[in-house]
């Protein structure tokens, strides 16, 4: 009898692969995965996309968590979806990535479609909204979290060992009270800074006017709808995190720089200091550095260096070069 073994029967993969099919099993589910292929949504923005209760889709996103096909943030006092990535040598992990590539191929409806766009539309009211009312104490606000001098060395070692020649052009989005302007105009042969808050775009004219660049065109615009002229180089300082749709926004701003031209990006690292959303109008608290480079891969854009500062507050900044290819083959990867 003690020779009689018991077939040894392991439950936790099989589970885990169920859990897989079972996720993937319903249509709403799978769109909202597909929706989720370069965004994150918080519950009742995907209750409002996919015109479903709370309720409801806080049942969807349960059994897609179960089944580890979306990871949770928390932002504020919401908590954000977003897909989680396959790892492809663990068990399970080719199937995600194949569903996760199927799905891919889905066209959310446009009813859906139509709602992502007043979702993010609502997002940058709020950061328009913010910047707005907060023009007058930018600076402080501004200094809550990191100032120019904090970063400004790093910006400047990044963009000089990419060596621009005399005649090149630059592209500043959101250049805020315009401090780092000085620093563009000196460097390039014309400027233009986007701001799309008229009280911001004020004070980067009187620091115009008061240094004398008269190299610098400052437009009111929407970066992100209006079209530009490409430049060589396109600069963002801590603008991102104020962006509605922050992936399909790199989309857009691969789209002003040159081929053979540069995107240069400074952003907070991801923080958990959700005071920074009513304190500093952030819609997003900082960003993973593999979802910049996620999101540049699939705009055209090959990662290039990166400079990380540590600041004594606890807040983490990321500086980073992405190149346009010279003869790009298409304009971007969905
Ligand atoms: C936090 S401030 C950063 C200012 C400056 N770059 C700095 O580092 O101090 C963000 C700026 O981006 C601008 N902004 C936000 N969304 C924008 C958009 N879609 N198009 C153009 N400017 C935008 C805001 O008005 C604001 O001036």
């Amino acid at each position: 009898m003690n020779n009689l073994r018991m077939p040894h029967l392991r439950f936790e993969p099989s589970d885990e692969l169920a859990a897989l099919c079972k996720a993937g099993g319903d249509p709403l589910r799978l769109n909202v995965l597909r929706a989720l292929a370069n965004d994150s949504f918080g519950v009742l923005e995907l209750a409002q996309i996919f015109a479903i209760g709370q309720s409801g889709i806080s049942h969807h996103l349960k059994v897609l968590a179960q089944a580890r096909l979306v990871a949770t943030r928390r932002e504020g006092n919401a908590i954000f979806y977003r897909r989680a990535l396959p790892q492809a040598d663990s068990f399970g992990g080719r199937l995600h990535a194949a569903l996760l590539e199927e799905a891919d191929q889905l066209q959310l409806p446009e009813d859906c479609l139509a709602r992502i766009a007043a979702v993010h539309a609502q997002r940058a009211a709020a950061s328009r909204d913010f910047f707005a009312r907060m023009a007058d104490t930018f600076q402080a606000q501004q200094d809550l979290i990191a100032g120019l001098p904090q970063y400004r060395e790093s910006v400047l070692a990044l963009l000089d060992a990419l060596s621009f020649p005399a005649q090149a052009t630059a592209i500043e989005v959101g250049p805020g009270d315009g401090g780092f302007l000085p620093e563009l105009a000196r460097r390039f042969s014309r400027v233009t800074a986007l701001d799309n808050s008229p009280a911001m775009l004020e004070l980067a004219r009187g620091r115009c006017a008061r240094e004398g660049l008269d190299n610098v065109e400052l437009l009111l615009a929407d970066a992100l709808a209006e079209p530009q002229p490409a430049a060589d180089c396109v600069v963002l300082n801590l603008v991102l995190h104020h962006l509605a749709a922050p992936a399909d926004a790199l989309k857009h701003l691969a789209g002003l720089v040159k081929a053979g031209g540069s995107l240069l990006i400074t952003e907070l690292c991801s923080h958990d200091q959700s005071w920074a959303r009513t304190a500093c109008g952030d819609l997003w608290l900082g960003f993973e550095q593999d979802d910049l480079a996620r999101w540049a891969d699939a705009a055209g854009l090959a990662s290039g260096e990166s400079l990380y500062i540590g600041l004594r507050n606890g807040f983490q900044i990321q500086v980073r070069h992405f190149a346009k290819p010279d003869h790009p083959t298409s304009t971007g990867k969905e």
